[in-house]
């Protein structure tokens, strides 16, 4: 019997034949048939490591767990071959067990982890042609020189009611082993969009190669439309036509992640709930692939299906949905760990090709989050350095009949109420009540709220010579962290998650600017006080103004960096809402 070259395996013999890396092909195919390391000495004898199956039987496609084990060992490499011609190439593919750690291994490619291990599991995948019988061989590196070649595992074989092997495709070599788990055969592209087909990408113009590209494209032809979808994720990705903006009453398409193969379903979604996955579907010339963390597949529907109540028709404008998230073993779906994303209209995909992003924060939520920035990142902290060390300053300056520190002090605080009234109210009007999902942050966020009222109230709307000004600094410097604090917990929070750790910096950032700032100009008074003391033998009256002048100079130096610092801040805060 003649088996097409299908030779997949895995090498661990890090370091020590860590160069098979850089191996042509030919040679890496030499190492697949011999199965020994390239490192001198000879091979031991009786082996003391042991590969075991969770199954025996197998068909076509199925996946079969395969484990080695025994004292420590540093390097191995597995095979499946048919059992009848032990000296055939592999056939099939593996896929380790750890998907975060390690990446789909070839004969080409080597993991980098040398450390010693007791146990590996990976998992055998049957391919469509796979012989009656194949049997699992495994090399074992203990230590350099200490290894035992092709130690035999056990057989595993198809159920003798199947018909023989369906019809081989005459894979290459080269083909199976770059795509392990693949049977889409061509990668998706973006050339055609907004062209010939409909897509939607996240982030904008993101390639759906790449490993961090969520991209769904459309191609209507005639009465029916080819879907293809892909995105990071080792679990789920779904979307859905909706007629709203929210989850409910709507036509989903799921492609799910079950043990190494992917299931594509569609369901139609009740209230936010867990989606029923439908018994049959409509859905032709379907596929899948997934590699390295990338999940796709691709399907053909017609536009109209009468026939099944749950599918929508194509020919209509939808707000579209997608989403992505974890699947459980046996294929169940978790709830999507990020807000979907959603189209920021209706849209209609068998009309004109266009080419669109979408967000995964609603507006109502990213209005709610500029406007605290605004608030809180601007407004507050000038505020709060105005009233600490401008009244001095601008004392002897008036404006509307007051002294000018406090009208602009006045001025800043009640733009803040305004901003913050405003602001609150949002995410209580999106949610239709009290959002239970986002821990901390509404409660803090309600505390602060009532503190930016009663603040002004208690500490005072006058501008008032003495003690009060303490209060209202000290006042003002407790909002001012519980609102840094409140800001912390809700740029993580799923509907309005800035990127990480992008966002986290960037507030570290902005706290160290601002008491960089107030403790620059805490000093400077200080010392200020101290020279004006020093000089009091000479001449109190003179030095006392110059030494103000020359501080009040450097006051309003200091405040105009600060102010610009912060702007800075808040585009850059303003710009990442904009781009969730
Ligand atoms: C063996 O493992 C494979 C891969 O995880 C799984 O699909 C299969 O159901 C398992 N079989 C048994 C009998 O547990
Ligand atoms: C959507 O596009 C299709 C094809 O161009 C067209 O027949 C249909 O009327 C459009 N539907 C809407 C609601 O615009």
């Amino acid at each position: 019997m003649e088996l097409p070259g299908i030779a997949v395996a895995i090498w661990m013999f890090v370091g020590l034949c860590a160069s098979v890396v850089g191996y042509p092909n030919g040679k890496v195919r030499e190492a697949c048939t011999s199965m020994v390391p390239c490192h001198g000495g000879s091979p031991q004898l009786s082996p003391e490591h042991a590969i075991t199956v969770n199954e025996t039987e197998f068909k076509p496609g199925d996946s079969i767990e395969v484990r080695l084990s025994g004292p420590d060992f540093e390097g191995f490499f597995i095979q499946a071959r048919d059992a009848e011609h032990l000296g055939s190439p592999a056939v099939g593919s593996f896929v380790l067990a750890d998907r975060r750690h390690s990446q789909l291994l070839t004969c080409a490619v080597s993991h980098t982890s040398k450390a010693k291990k007791k146990d590996i599991k990976v998992y055998w995948i049957a391919p469509g042609d796979a012989p009656k019988r194949v049997q699992f061989l495994a090399t074992v590196v203990k230590k350099y020189r200490i290894f035992w070649v092709k130690i035999p595992g056990p057989i595993v074989s198809q159920p003798d009611a199947l018909s023989p092997t369906p019809p081989s495709h005459a894979t290459s070599e080269a083909m199976s082993t770059s795509h392990p788990v693949s049977h889409i055969s061509k990668p998706f592209s973006a050339s055609g969009c907004g062209m010939t087909k409909f897509c939607i990408r996240n982030p904008a113009n993101c390639d759906p190669g790449s490993a961090s590209c969520f991209f769904l494209s459309f191609q209507h032809e005639e009465s029916s439309v080819f879907i293809e979808m892909s995105g990071p994720s080792e679990g789920y990705l779904a979307f859905a036509f909706s007629h709203d903006q929210w989850m409910g009453g709507d036509d989903a398409y799921l492609c799910v992640n079950e043990d190494h193969r992917v299931h594509v379903s569609t369901a139609h979604l009740k209230e936010r709930s867990h989606p029923l996955l439908d018994a049959e579907n409509a859905l032709e010339d379907v596929s899948w692939r997934f590699a390295d963390g990338v999940l796709q597949c691709s399907f053909r529907r017609s536009v109209r299906l009468p026939a099944y109540t749950g599918r929508f028709n194509l020919d209509t404008s939808y707000y579209i949905f997608l989403a992505d998230g974890e699947a459980s073993e046996g294929g169940l779906i978790h709830k999507h760990h990020c807000q979907p994303l959603v189209t920021d209209g209706l849209y209609n995909i068998t009309g004109l090709p266009q080419d669109i992003g979408g967000s995964r924060a609603p507006r109502l939520i990213k209005a709610h989050g500029a406007l605290m920035f605004i608030a809180w990142i601007t407004t507050v902290s000038i505020g709060v350095i105005v009233a600490r060390f401008f009244k001095p300053v601008w004392s002897h300056s008036f404006l509307l009949g007051k002294e000018l520190w406090f009208q602009v002090h006045r001025m800043l605080m009640l733009t803040t109420v305004i901003l913050t009234s405003i602001s609150f109210v949002l995410p209580f009007v999106y949610r239709g009540g009290w959002s239970h999902q986002a821990g901390f942050h509404p409660y803090l966020g309600c505390a602060v709220m009532a503190l930016t009222i009663f603040q002004p109230l208690m500490a005072g709307f006058r501008p008032s010579r003495h003690p009060q000004e303490l209060n209202v600094t000290l006042s003002l410097k407790i909002l001012f962290t519980m609102i840094i604090v409140t800001m912390f917990l809700g740029m993580d929070l799923p509907a309005l998650d800035l990127p990480d750790p992008w966002d986290t910096y960037a507030m570290i950032g902005f706290v160290a600017w601002h008491v960089g700032t107030d403790v620059l100009l805490e000093i400077h008074s200080y010392c200020l006080i101290r020279k004006v003391i020093e000089d009091d033998r000479v001449q109190i009256l003179q030095s006392l103004t110059s030494a103000e002048a020359e501080g009040h100079l450097f006051k309003q130096i200091v405040l105009t960096i600060y102010v610009c610092g912060n702007i800075v801040f808040l585009v850059a805060f303003l710009v990442a809402i904009n781009q969730v």
